[in-house]
């Protein structure tokens, strides 16, 4: 499973890449307007800091203005991925990109019959937001296993990223589920790294190591 993370903070983006485990990068308009400086501008720096996939959403509602917001966006970097809406015009345009060879990711993906317009549009990712579904008392998890089965069935290639992921379980239940790729905030993926039984057994064995050998590290 890919891990990707999702924000458009700098800082972040370099603690997170640091660690050698992030393979990709999601915004969204409201991330970006945190960060305060316009999107050309900020995608390009996240490019530089993680070699994978970014994608950056336009903010057009019609799909010629969609187009060719995707056209300057793909420009920025080989590595952009352009984000488009599930809405009518946001299919017309990932249809139309897509053709074009440019990488659409259709966000705002809350049911399987909009995931399958996404992968007959020929989209490259299709966004189901995991959380949100769960905020409205629905289950966002069987949304995702309902889209792995579809397009098992049909064998679409579009790849499925669970989005608005808010937990550590959510990334374990959307890998058990098959999604290809997780997007989560920093704070998300910073916990999937804790266990407080890997804590205490460090400790036990730095104490006992130090007993012995009186704090001397191994390379001495
Ligand atoms: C996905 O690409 C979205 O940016 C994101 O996952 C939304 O998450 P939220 O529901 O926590 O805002």
């Amino acid at each position: 499973m890919k891990f990707f993370l999702d924000t458009a903070n700098l800082e972040e983006l370099k603690k997170g890449a640091g660690w050698g485990i992030v393979d990709g990068v999601t915004t969204n308009p409201s991330l970006i307007a945190k960060e305060g400086k316009p999107i050309e501008d900020q995608v390009r720096l996240i490019c530089g800091i993680v070699d994978g996939d970014v994608s950056a959403e336009v903010v057009a509602t019609d799909a010629q203005s969609m187009i060719r917001e995707g056209h300057q966006l793909s420009k920025i970097h080989k590595n952009i991925v352009v984000k488009c809406p599930l809405t009518r015009d946001g299919i017309m345009a990932t249809k139309a990109l897509s053709s074009e060879g440019i990488r659409v990711n259709v966000t705002l993906c809350f049911s399987a019959s909009q995931a399958l317009i996404a992968a007959k549009a020929g989209a490259y990712i299709v966004s189901p937001f995991v959380g949100r579904i769960d905020d409205i008392s629905w289950n966002g998890m069987d949304l995702i296993r309902s889209i792995v089965q579809i397009y098992r069935n049909y064998g679409y290639k579009t790849q499925i990223l669970a989005a608005s992921l808010r937990s550590p379980t959510h990334v374990v239940e959307s890998a058990l589920a098959g999604a290809h790729i997780g997007t989560m905030p920093f704070k998300v993926l910073d916990a999937l790294f804790n266990h407080p039984l890997t804590d205490r057994g460090l400790e036990q064995f730095l104490k006992d190591w130090g007993k012995v050998f009186h704090e001397t590290s191994v390379a001495g």
